[in-house]
């Protein structure tokens, strides 16, 4: 895996005026393979979880559940994880800090445990993350939640029960939490308006072969008897719907031409669909698909919606390619309120962005103009690198380690679909005294 310290002052420089061409395998998601690993928890011994991707977020989590009194081991393109029968039932803030995500050990924790503390996580440059869904969740299965010396405590000395909870929106995190926190509680948990991302069906496939009893897994209500104990599983982690989407709005936005291997297309039925709106030849297969775009991208409308609406992960690939569309885009975002931050960067690379609340109204051109550009966080990071690859010179994109927290060999892709692109130390930054 990649090591845990990652200089934060690389950048990528890429040169513009190239179209994206060729193939290129997507591996596993990381918003899966991420909580596979924290549902590993739930069973003691050893459960492997294989095609995961070598990204920062990955090794991240290894080290959560070290801290937590598991075993992880990385080999190659798998991860066993070796869970004793009692656990160390705190995730630190220093690393919760560096891994929204750990948030996820919350549910198996308080199942597995009976209490737990988690740093709380705060906001991120995305926006406010809330979690009081979560918090709620588990109060009506019969646990204790407070705030404490910037923890999340949560205690249910007696086990957790089962109860009827109705999410106020389908947060992806606070049902992966009530769904792996259900699977051990007494009696039956119906979780109502939950989310249906493929990455939750990915869970319950997992949970359901280590035994639990889950029904409506991608449905909108999930059912869940718990069980008295399961057992370790070896599961397969799902591909990445938005790295695949990354590489799709790519070609788009470049004219060219890219096959994306190890994908189910469906999962980004929506997305394809506004790139062929958009003007782009878009064929599916099993688990590939191809995206061509001939001329220019036509000016596109795209909202972000919890699946299957729009990902708001693909939201920057979506304003970048309206940055270069014909005509003017309106695009709206419906999940997290500091995505348009984002949007600001691109400006320095002429795109022609009004932010209204959460509209922004784009006005594409023929070609952007190349400049030093800084990511704040995994997608707004790969959408400038996309974005400069229709830059009229050579446009460097600066912090990319927020890349390596999502997305494997990003750099080893780009230069197979065509691109000139280097990494590299960037000059620090000089300090200046009084
Ligand atoms: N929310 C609340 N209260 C809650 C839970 C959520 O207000 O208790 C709000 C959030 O503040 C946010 C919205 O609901 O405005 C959606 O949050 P959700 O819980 O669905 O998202 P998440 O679990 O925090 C995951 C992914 C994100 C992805 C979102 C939406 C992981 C580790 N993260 O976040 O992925 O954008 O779902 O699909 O699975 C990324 O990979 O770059 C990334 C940010």
């Amino acid at each position: 895996m990649p090591p845990l310290t990652i200089p934060d002052v690389d950048v990528i420089r890429v040169t513009g005026g190239v179209k994206l061409a060729g193939e290129v395998r997507v591996v596993g998601a990381k918003n899966a393979a991420l909580k596979l690993m924290a549902a590993a928890l739930l069973a003691t011994g050893t459960s492997v979880i294989t095609n995961i991707p070598r990204i920062t977020d990955i090794a991240l989590m290894g080290e959560v559940l070290r801290r937590l009194g598991a075993s992880v081991d990385f080999d190659d393109d798998l991860v066993r994880v070796e869970v004793p029968d009692r656990l160390r039932p705190e995730a630190d803030y220093d690393l919760v800090r560096r891994l929204r995500a750990s948030i996820c050990v919350l549910g198996p924790l308080l199942a597995r445990c009976g209490e737990v503390r988690v740093a709380h996580p705060g906001g991120d440059a995305i926006g406010s993350r809330g979690l009081d869904m979560h918090v709620a969740g588990l109060a009506k299965m019969g646990a204790t939640v407070h705030s404490e010396h910037g923890f999340v405590v949560a205690t249910a000395p007696y086990g957790l029960h089962g109860g009827k909870i109705s999410l106020d929106f389908p947060s992806v995190g606070a049902t992966e939490n009530l769904v792996m926190a259900a699977v051990l509680a007494r009696g039956t948990t119906v979780i109502d308006n939950v989310a249906r991302e493929p990455e939750i069906v990915d869970i319950c496939r997992m949970l359901i072969a280590m035994g639990a009893s889950i029904e409506g897994a991608g449905t909108s209500e999930l059912v869940v008897h718990g069980v008295d104990a399961l057992q370790p599983v070896t599961h397969a982690t799902i591909g990445d719907r938005i790295v695949a989407g990354t590489w799709a709005f790519g070609a788009a936005m470049t004219r060219g031409d890219v096959t994306v291997h190890g994908i189910d297309p469906h999962w980004l039925e929506i997305a394809l669909d506004k790139i062929a709106h958009a003007g782009g030849q878009v064929d599916h297969d099993v688990d590939s698909f191809r995206v061509r775009m001939a001329d220019r991208p036509r000016a596109t409308d795209i909202r972000t919606l919890p699946f299957p609406g729009f990902a708001t992960d693909l939201l920057p690939m979506a304003i970048g390619m309206a940055s270069v569309a014909d005509g003017l885009s309106l695009i709206t975002e419906n999940i997290f309120d500091g995505r348009f931050m984002f949007a600001e960067e691109l400006k320095r690379l002429g795109a022609d962005i009004h932010i209204e609340g959460h509209h922004a109204a784009v006005r594409g051109r023929e070609r952007l103009s190349s400049a030093e550009v800084t990511a704040s966080d995994i997608r707004a990071g790969a959408g400038l690198v996309i974005a400069g690859l229709c830059g009229d010179g050579v446009t460097t994109i600066r912090a990319v380690h927020h890349i390596d927290r999502g997305y494997p060999n990003f750099v080893g892709d780009l230069r197979a679909l065509g691109v000139e692109v280097t990494r590299a130390e960037a000059p620090a930054d000089p300090v200046y005294g009084f």
